[in-house]
């Protein structure tokens, strides 16, 4: 008999408890606890009073031996394929994670209709909007006469079904998992048992098929629907699509990738004609600089493999609280406390009673420490109230001791730099030596070299001797 079991599970991160509770232990969030109930036994066993089956031995392979590397099928998107590592691999999962409205809709039906266009057999499955809704997009974006097969439906079991009929498909996206449902559990849809089990069999069937399936999740900050975290363990590749409100610059990253780098990002523009691949980033998120504003600097970072200058804003103003303000968007709030701290005691630059903020300009995140130098010059600037001249990029890490230490990528750096028409680097020491037709670099070994440079009237800090 198929034993049935009630159970309350987080809804944010899965895990299960045998009572009701406010705050899930696990992931310590509250009010994510709702009751499922599971009748998971009925799918392990085959059926009443049916001994358990006997296990069939199988052949062990060494590790050394012919290596095929993964074929796989470029989606001719090319900032796609460059996230996705190079396109998708048969039978592999790929999770599209991102905010509602952010465009993982638009993304992927402009994918499925690429894959179509090439002569491959492409599915896209809705179960959130009507087939008419999904053909008006696709009128907007000018898909419609690509030969992608359309279908509005919910249920796994049909699903596979009619993808198991006639030509494997190259390519099948599911939109959302959250909307999927089984009959092997009897939660309603979107509970993290369903959510689970659909994703579960869909797995199955790409690696029976041989069948891309690209499944698309929702996240929710409060996690009030069951989150596409319990899926991600399962599938080959986790890529977040994100972007900022205002903005319409889109960015695909690989959180996670079985079969590619994890630190590559897809850049692309959404336009009233859909999402447009950026094919030169940094051009476009400088495209809108403050020109002669103090408290602005040029970073040169790198994401993956490809430089991107990105521009970093900061506003120093005195403060009317009794602790002052710091506030980040865009970079990380600790390293913005590293840096303060570095300048107020190495360089005297006294930030107490200012509120401090901190702003990475087009929306973008980044995650490098050798932004560290970029942000500390546009601290200063901003509080000295003197433009930093508008030719010069700024990369390099700042250490506790306040030296400026060497970050990796440097040439790549310098070269996207004279690509776009920089004509000064301001780099770490080490980066001496690297000057390009053009370009030249002013070396700094200190923060208090970068603050000298900024406002080269001012008295040096002075030590304070202690006895
Ligand atoms: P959508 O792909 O539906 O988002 P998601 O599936 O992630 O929820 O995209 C919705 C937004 O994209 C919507 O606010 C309108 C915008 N959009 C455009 O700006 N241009 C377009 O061509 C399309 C199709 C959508
Ligand atoms: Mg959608």
């Amino acid at each position: 008999m198929a034993k049935k079991t009630d159970e309350f599970v987080c809804q944010n991160c899965g895990a299960a408890y045998k009572r009701w509770q406010g705050k899930c232990d696990a992931c310590g969030e509250w009010n994510t606890i709702s009751e499922e109930s599971t009748a998971t036994e009925r799918i392990l066993s085959a059926g009443p009073g049916r001994p358990p089956r006997k296990g069939k031995p199988f052949a062990l392979a060494p590790l050394a031996g012919e290596q095929k590397e993964a074929p796989r099928l470029p989606s001719g998107n090319n900032e796609f394929d460059r996230v996705a590592g190079g396109g998708l691999v048969p039978g592999s999962v790929l999770l599209v994670g991102g905010d509602p409205g952010i465009g993982k809709s638009t993304l992927l039906i402009q994918i499925a209709g690429a894959i179509a266009a090439a002569g491959n057999r492409s599915v896209y499955i809705t179960g959130e909007e009507s087939v008419a809704q999904v053909r008006l997009r696709a009128e907007r974006l000018g898909l419609t006469r690509l030969p992608v097969e359309l279908a509005a439906e919910t249920s796994v079991e049909d699903i596979i079904a009619t993808l198991s009929q006639g030509k494997v498909p190259r390519l099948v996206v599911i939109d959302s998992i959250q909307t999927m449902w089984t009959d092997m559990v009897e939660s309603s849809p979107g509970t993290v048992t369903q959510v689970r089990a659909s994703a579960q069999m869909l797995i199955r069937f790409a690696k029976r098929s041989g069948a891309a399936v690209i499944l698309v999740g929702h996240v929710t900050k409060d996690g009030q629907i069951a989150g596409p975290r319990v899926v991600e363990h399962m599938v080959d590749a986790v890529l977040s699509f994100e972007g900022e409100g205002g903005h319409h610059f889109r960015i695909l990253r690989a959180v996670k990738n079985r079969f590619g780098p994890t630190d590559e990002i897809g850049v692309f523009e959404m336009t009233g004609g859909g999402l447009s691949e950026v094919a030169n980033p940094s051009a476009l998120f400088l495209s809108e600089r403050d020109l002669g504003a103090p408290g602005t600097a040029v970073f040169a970072g790198m994401e993956g493999t490809r430089p991107l200058l990105v521009e970093i804003q900061a506003l120093v103003a005195p403060t009317s609280l009794g602790t002052p303000r710091r506030a980040v968007v865009g970079w990380d709030p600790s390293r913005l406390a590293m840096v303060l701290a570095v300048l107020e005691a190495h360089c005297g630059v006294k930030l107490g009673g200012y509120d401090v903020y901190l702003n990475v300009a087009g929306g973008l995140r980044i995650q490098e420490p050798a932004a560290d130098l970029a942000a500390a010059a546009a601290l200063v600037s901003s509080l000295a109230k003197t433009p930093l001249p508008a030719d010069a990029v700024h990369f390099g890490e700042v250490s506790l001791s306040g030296a400026v230490r060497p970050v990796s990528h440097a040439p790549a750096r310098l070269k996207e730099a004279q690509k776009l028409g920089f004509a000064r680097a301001v780099a770490p020491d080490a980066t001496r030596g690297g000057e390009r037709d053009g370009l030249s670099i002013a070396p700094i070994a200190s923060l208090n070299d970068l603050v000298a440079r900024i406002v080269p009237d001012r008295p040096a800090p002075r030590r304070e001797a202690r006895s």
